[in-house]
Order: C-alpha cells, then sequence, then structure tokens
C-alpha cells in the first residue's frame, strides 16, 4: 500500500502520455520573448495594485511594513528567485502543461503529486477571488471617476475595507473617502429581515464574464498579450513618474514603523505580487526551445517584475503616509485624494486591464490542470469533458467560474491573498524538493538547464519559502490544513483507486 503512494510516472511515461492526447498537443510556437511577456502578463495585476496597500499599512494579524515594504519587495523576490532557478530546471526538462503537478509525478511519486494539484486550486482558483475584488475596487473608481457611481455595498469589500479603516484610526490617522466606503456601504445596503445586502456584484460580474469567454473559446494570442503587458509597464511607470513629483520625504520616516517583524509578515502577503512566474512553465508544451527559453522567460520576467515593483513601492509609500494606504485600490486612491482625479482615472483603468489579464491566464489555467488530474485517473472523467462544438473544457472551466465568483462576491480579500500564499508558497517548496531528489534518482538525464549549486539553491528556496509561510497568520495555516485534508479524503475516496497507474504499481 504505501509503495503505491509513491508510484511515480517516469518523464518518459509523461512525455508519451501527452503526445498521446490529442487535446492537450499543442502547436510549439512561443519563443523567449513571447515567454516573459507571457510571464509578465500573469504577474503584474493585484499584489502590485492592491495587496501593496495593505503590506504597507497592515491589517488583522499582520503588523504594516510601512515604508520598507520596499524591502519586503526585496526578501519575496529574493525566495522567488530561488524557487525560479528550481522551476526553469524543471520546465526545461519536463515540458509538459500541468506544472507543478506533473513535475512532482515524476519525482515525489502520486500522492504528493496528487497533494501539489489540489493546492494549486487554491493558487489559481482561490488566489482569482482576491483578484475579482480587487479589480471590482478599482472599476468602482474608475466609474467614480467618470461621475457614474455605482453604489458601494455592490461592489466593495466592505470586510476587509471596514479593516482598513481600524488600522488608520489605530495609528491616529484620519479616515479619508477611500477608507470611509465600508461605513458608507454598510449604512446605504438595502435590509431584509434585518440582513444586510452587502454582496460584491461586481466581482460576481467579471468572473462570470471571464468564465464565459473562455467557455465560448478565446483565443489565445501571445500578440494581444504582448500589447496588454506593455499596457501595464506603461501604467505602472505612469504612476511611478507621476507619482515621484509627490513625493513628501517625510512619509518614508520612520521606516520600518513595526520594525523587521512588519517587514517579515509584509513579505509573506506581497509575494502574492509574484505569483504567475511559474505559470509560464505551463506553456512548456507550446514552446519552441524550451531547453533555453523556458528559463529565460521565468526568470527574465521575475526580475523585471521586481524592478518595477520596488520602484512603485518608494514611491506609494512616499506620496501618502503608510497606515492610509491600506484600501484595495491604494495606487488610484492616493492621486484622488491629492485632487489628481485624471490621473486616478489612467490609473485604475490600467489596474482593471490588467487585472482582467491576470483573470483570463488563472481562470484558463486551473481548468488545464484539473484536466491533467483527470487524463492520470485523479479525477473523475467528468472534468476532462470538451464542448462538441468550442472544443474547450468547459465543465471544470464553468464549475471554477461558479465556485470563484460566488466566493468574490462575500470574501475578505486579506484573508483570500493569504490563503493564497501559503498554497502556493507549499507547492514551490515541494518544486525545490523535486530538484534535488531528481538530481539523485535520475542524475544522467541531459539537462539543458542545470539549477546552479545544488542542493544549495533548491534548499536555500525551501528556506525562505518557509520563513514567508511562518508570516501568515495562523488562521491561514487551519484553514489551509483544513483543505488539505479534504484533498487527503478526496484522494483515498477515488484517485488512489482510479489511477491510470494503478495497475502498474500493484
Ligand atoms: N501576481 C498576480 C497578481 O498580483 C497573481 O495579480
Amino acid at each position: 500500500m504505501l509503495l503505491r503512494l509513491f508510484r511515480r510516472k517516469t518523464l518518459d511515461q509523461i512525455s508519451r502520455d501527452a503526445e498521446a492526447s490529442a487535446e492537450t498537443h499543442l502547436k510549439r510556437s512561443l519563443g523567449s520573448i513571447d515567454l516573459v511577456a507571457l510571464g509578465i502578463g500573469a504577474i503584474i495585476g493585484t499584489g502590485i495594485f492592491a495587496v501593496i496597500g495593505t503590506a504597507a499599512a497592515g491589517g488583522p494579524g499582520h503588523l504594516g511594513a510601512g515604508p520598507a515594504v520596499s524591502l519586503s519587495f526585496i526578501i519575496t523576490a529574493v525566495a522567488c528567485a530561488f524557487c525560479a532557478l528550481c522551476y526553469a530546471e524543471f520546465a526545461a526538462l519536463v515540458p509538459i502543461s500541468g506544472s507543478a503537478y506533473t513535475y512532482s509525478y515524476s519525482t515525489l511519486g502520486e500522492l504528493v503529486a496528487w497533494i501539489i494539484g489540489w493546492d494549486l486550486i487554491i493558487e489559481y482558483a482561490v488566489g482569482n477571488v482576491a483578484v475579482a475584488i480587487a479589480w471590482a475596487a478599482y472599476f468602482h473608481q474608475l466609474f467614480s471617476g467618470l461621475g457614474i457611481h455605482i453604489p458601494e455595498w455592490l461592489a466593495v469589500d466592505y470586510r476587509s475595507a471596514h479593516q482598513a479603516a481600524e488600522t488608520v484610526v489605530a495609528a491616529g490617522g484620519t479616515i479619508s473617502a477611500g477608507v470611509a466606503l465600508p461605513y458608507a456601504a454598510w449604512t446605504a445596503a438595502p435590509e431584509i429581515l434585518g440582513v444586510k445586502l452587502i454582496f460584491n456584484f461586481l466581482a460576481f460580474l467579471i468572473v462570470g464574464a471571464v468564465t464565459w469567454l473562455l467557455v465560448i473559446g478565446i483565443k489565445e494570442s501571445a500578440r494581444a498579450n504582448n500589447i496588454m503587458v506593455a499596457l501595464k509597464i506603461v501604467i505602472l511607470l505612469f504612476f511611478i513618474g507621476v507619482g515621484a513629483m509627490y513625493v513628501k520625504p517625510e512619509n518614508w520616516t520612520p521606516f520600518m514603523p513595526n520594525g523587521f517583524a512588519g517587514v517579515w509578515t509584509g513579505a509573506s502577503l506581497i509575494f502574492f505580487a509574484f505569483i504567475g512566474f511559474d505559470a509560464i512553465s505551463t506553456a512548456a508544451e507550446e514552446c519552441k526551445n524550451p531547453g533555453r527559453d523556458m528559463p529565460i522567460g521565468i526568470i527574465g520576467s521575475l526580475i523585471i517584475c521586481t524592478v518595477i515593483y520596488i520602484a512603485t513601492a518608494v514611491v506609494l509609500t512616499g506620496v501618502e503616509p503608510w497606515y492610509e494606504l491600506g484600501v484595495a485600490d491604494p495606487l488610484a486612491a492616493v492621486f484622488a485624494r491629492a485632487g489628481l482625479d485624471w490621473a486616478a482615472g489612467i490609473v485604475a483603468l490600467g489596474a482593471v486591464i490588467s487585472m482582467t489579464a491576470v483573470l483570463l491566464v488563472f481562470q484558463l489555467g486551473q481548468p488545464r490542470i484539473f484536466f491533467s488530474m483527470s487524463r492520470d485517473g485523479l479525477l473523475p472523467k467528468y472534468f476532462a469533458k470538451v464542448h462538441p462544438k468550442y472544443r474547450t473544457p468547459h465543465v471544470t472551466t464553468i464549475w471554477t467560474g461558479v465556485v470563484v465568483a460566488v466566493i468574490s462576491g462575500v470574501a475578505n480579500i486579506n484573508e483570500i491573498v493569504e490563503l493564497t500564499n501559503i498554497g502556493t508558497l507549499f507547492a514551490f517548496v515541494l518544486v525545490c524538493a523535486g530538484i534535488i531528489i531528481l538530481r539523485k534518482t535520475d542524475p544522467d538525464r541531459p539537462r539543458v538547464f542545470r539549477t546552479p549549486l545544488v542542493p544549495l539553491v533548491p534548499l536555500l528556496g525551501i528556506g525562505m519559502c518557509v520563513y514567508l509561510m511562518l508570516g501568515l497568520p495562523q488562521i491561514t495555516w487551519i484553514r489551509f490544513g483544513a483543505w488539505l485534508l479534504a484533498g487527503l479524503v478526496f484522494y483515498f475516496g477515488y484517485g488512489y483507486w482510479h489511477s491510470k497507474l494503478k495497475s502498474t504499481a500493484s
């Protein structure tokens, strides 16, 4: 029994399976520039446009990093760099879609692969809940700027906004217009039988729209992605350029208002901004020369985003006191509060477009992971159904859409970000461990890209990820534990018995 839990797919088997499956056998057309763009497309989004505010200002269970949030970015970038080097070796070695799930099937065995696949639901689907909530906040800001008022109770994650208001009061600040939204929403919301009708309808709607696009089969086009990416970068450079003119250096002191503990918890939270470089690896099957281009794509996009992020953090914390930043749309809010409504509008438009792109990438990725798991027999075949007309995995796409949309309507963005981070960090830990193991179990396989200094680099990656996980609140650990437990119940109730490898390993 124990042996069967660790049954592994060999790398050759994985390649054969993928070749055999017409649906996942994709055209090899992407080069290294496309991959860098793909990475930036998945990386820049809610983290830099929204989570940065909470990382700086703090919240329940979190101390704010203050202006030192730029240091938080550096710490997280270093952690991601170690993991990116490991992802790069794997992606070049196993150029098959399915990402960490596929890698671990070949190295750590079926049980761990299942756990990772289950865990990736947190990264992709749960992560998208946070993206949808932040999208709604920016969309609301955008329309307000145009003079169209959407009632707050239809567009505000009032729970986290409420907490932000408390943080401001605790720090002795004044509740500004942005932070006052939850109170307004709460007071204005209609009531039925004493229950306030507060539902983030905008977040719900955008997920519904994205799901519909994916079901009818939006064409994934590298060219469209490249345009989006250029736009994201231009908007952030615009923020840095205009914001720099409004910096008041006194806002940078004290630099670390909550000491290093604040920087640490800020880093654990801001990790969300980096999630996505790993998603490049899901395109390995579509890559012309994965051995050379994958490492360039993964590491290149990470470096570009890190530089832009740090500059954004320095400017943002210079424009307003750190404790005022804990709103869902800080980059637009600081401009709006400075009377620069036009600039706030431009940033809000850029943010809405950026986050739509992130929603698409992850909402598209989730069904592919389900698809791989279903192909291996770990999930029922039902999950791998392809629409007869649109040729898309409509069942998983719609299920993912419904669940993400409903949760987006009621969730607290901060809690969702924390859960996404712990789940993704855990997947990174397993990928780093996989590199060390594979060097021992399959040392002679030609490696086009080798992670340098193995086992030191993977061990540093593991250490840094665990360090960031420990910066997350206890309740997040409990939720994550419950999620993994549910996954184990599902595995032993279904996957263990239906796995395609069952007959070969027992
Ligand atoms: N890194 C992605 C974002 O910040 C998930 O939206």
